[in-house]
């Protein structure tokens, strides 16, 4: 009998995902605070963009690296916003935040590598790793200092098989972002040993206490850096499956190759969206950046309230990682969470094995509903 391959069977199932199938088989009314996407739609102008390209037949093929306008608005929005530069043919545009990633994991960890990611870390990249015939290692940042990036851990684990570093920032699972001296010691020990940073950056365009600069702007070895961003989270477009790759312009040349036998280009249509949403109105998404940030001040208020919860400070993208201060292991805590008090959290295991105590919280959902979610919590942790 034929098998799939061991590189495709490998992969396991996150608890993330077993969280969610439970939540969709339950009745009653639920507080989902485990989802990870904006709960807002796309805003019309980019909607009409998208439409009226599709109507005057904008819906063939682009060129493989993506439309010479959406790389553009691409270069134009990474100076603008977060001092980043790379020229239109620096960047090649992609399925998603999660193409981008796929295809640098593939350019930059040979067979037999490590891919080197800080913990606690988003569970693709493991998998990524996998599917590149490389391995994959988490190397654990203390919960003391909140998760923060520690360089000198990171620099520690590096060696001759390491591929590449991936750092998240914001981060996802934890909300944190990475200091940026901690950052450029690691993208310079990383040109030491000839790997790369893949700088996973799809939560920038969402920090909430100052300005974000992207990695590769305060790096002295830029082309050692691979930038990864996404129109998902900002925009509010994770549908459009819309994303970049950003890079030194040979190790894109090759990218774009490869990506000819994947998935040939993104979605024509989706590429019209995000030069509307790059070039046009900007007011509905710093409307929506307020809304998160009134959110996080709510998070950050009611953890404090609630006797044993913590979390560190959320300072980008949209999640708590709490530590409900039980000693007890995450996927029971949030089967219980959900099933006797109605609240859904995305159980800390699914992030690696850093702080499989830990439960995510997501506060793309409104004040009211987040208030009801940290109610139940309270109410559950009480009887526990
Ligand atoms: C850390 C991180 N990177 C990348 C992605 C990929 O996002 P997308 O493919 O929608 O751009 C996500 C999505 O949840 C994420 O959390």
């Amino acid at each position: 009998m034929s098998t799939p391959t061991d590189r495709v069977r490998r992969a396991d199932r996150s608890s993330i995902r077993v969280m969610f199938d439970l939540a969709e088989r339950h009745d009653g009314d639920l507080v989902r605070l485990e989802v990870g996407e904006p709960d807002f739609d796309t805003p019309q102008h980019v909607v009409d963009a998208a439409a009226r390209a599709a109507r005057e037949g904008e819906t063939h093929y682009t060129s493989n690296a993506g439309l010479p306008a959406c790389r553009r608005a691409i270069s134009e929005t990474l100076a603008a916003e977060f001092g980043v530069r790379y020229d239109p043919d620096e960047i090649v545009v992609t399925v998603g935040g999660m193409e981008a990633l796929h295809l640098a994991v593939l350019a930059t960890v040979s067979p037999g590598e490590e891919l080197l990611v800080p913990g606690p870390t988003w569970p693709n990249y493991e998998t990524q790793a996998l599917l590149a015939d490389g391995s994959f290692r988490e190397v654990p940042m203390p919960a003391e200092s909140g998760f923060a990036l520690e360089a000198d851990r990171v620099i520690d684990a590096m060696g001759d098989d390491t591929g590449a570093v991936v750092l998240t920032t914001p981060s996802n699972p934890t909300g944190r972002v990475f200091d940026p001296a901690a950052c450029r010691a690691v993208v310079e020990a990383a040109a030491d040993h000839d790997a790369y940073v893949i700088a996973d950056e799809v939560y920038l365009g969402l920090t909430y206490d100052g300005a974000a600069e992207g990695i590769a702007a305060h790096t002295g070895h830029p082309d050692h850096v691979v930038t990864v961003g996404s129109c998902s989270k900002a925009y509010a477009m994770t549908g459009w499956r819309l994303g970049w790759l950003a890079g030194d312009g040979h190790l894109v040349d090759e990218v774009t190759k490869v990506r000819e036998a994947t998935t040939a280009c993104a979605s024509s249509v989706a590429q019209h969206a995000a030069i509307a949403a790059l070039t046009g109105p900007k007011g509905p998404f710093e409307e929506m950046r307020r809304a998160f940030r009134r959110r996080r001040d709510l998070v950050v208020d009611r953890v404090a309230e609630i006797d044993g919860l913590s979390c560190p400070r959320p300072e980008g993208a949209f999640y708590a990682f709490l530590d409900p201060g039980l000693d007890a292991d995450s996927l029971s805590v949030a089967t219980y969470l959900l099933e006797e008090h109605g609240v859904v959290l995305a159980p800390g295991d699914g992030f690696g094995e850093t702080a499989p105590e830990r439960l995510r919280l997501s506060f793309a959902n409104s004040l009211d509903r987040l208030d009801e979610g940290f109610d139940r919590i309270e109410a559950g942790l009480r009887a526990y």
